[in-house]
């Protein structure tokens, strides 16, 4: 993994999780998503901005055509969470009777994740699953339960794979964190 060190916006960030393992470990992900759920014919729903990378490398490992739909729902201001969700692209009408996966880029507080399971549930989803690529446990105050975790990390923030500070450094191959 490369050394160095990069800045954003004045802050910080040195290299946490490579390119090679964030490969290897999505790979790794995607075949166990697809032997225990193929047979349910899953809707994939992905969680915008942030999931883009992440969905885009996991649902490629999926050999046959399936279902996607993209939502956006927004927390997040500079490196911290505001608890105020935006939904910007709520969800379609058509998971009603589904088992959908909800492909995350991470789960930090949990609050977007609640809120998010209780309009699937509001919409009729069979059966609901959660593939998020990183979990900061220490900070899931809701609790909230990731079927498929990528990388437990602890509570610094990441750019990077997807992830973004302020829009910046989502095409990052691998996982930056703060260190100021
Ligand atoms: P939560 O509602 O606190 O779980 O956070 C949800 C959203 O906040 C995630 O989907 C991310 O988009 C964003 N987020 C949380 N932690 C980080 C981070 O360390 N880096 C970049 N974005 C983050």
């Amino acid at each position: 993994m490369s050394k160095e060190l990069i800045e954003i916006a004045g802050k910080k960030f040195v290299p946490m999780i490579s390119a090679d393992e964030l490969q290897a470990r999505v790979r790794e992900l995607g075949e166990t998503v697809w032997r225990e759920n193929a047979s349910a014919n899953p809707l994939f729903i992905v969680m915008l901005s942030g999931a883009y990378v992440f969905a885009a490398d996991l649902l490629r490992v999926i050999p046959t055509p399936v279902d996607m739909a993209f939502v956006k729902y927004s927390s997040y201001e500079g490196t911290q969470s505001t608890g105020a969700l935006k939904r910007e692209i709520g969800l379609p009408e058509s998971i009603k009777g589904r088992t959908c996966i909800v492909v995350e880029d991470i789960v930090d507080t949990g609050v977007t994740m609640k809120q998010f399971m209780a309009d699937l549930k509001e919409k009729g989803a069979a059966d609901v699953k959660i593939a998020s690529l990183l979990v900061k446990p220490e900070n899931n105050k809701a609790n909230i339960k990731v079927d498929y975790c990528g990388f437990s990390i602890s509570k610094e923030f990441v750019v990077g794979y997807g992830l973004d500070f302020d829009g910046n450094a989502r095409n990052l191959d691998s996982i930056y964190k703060c260190i100021d």
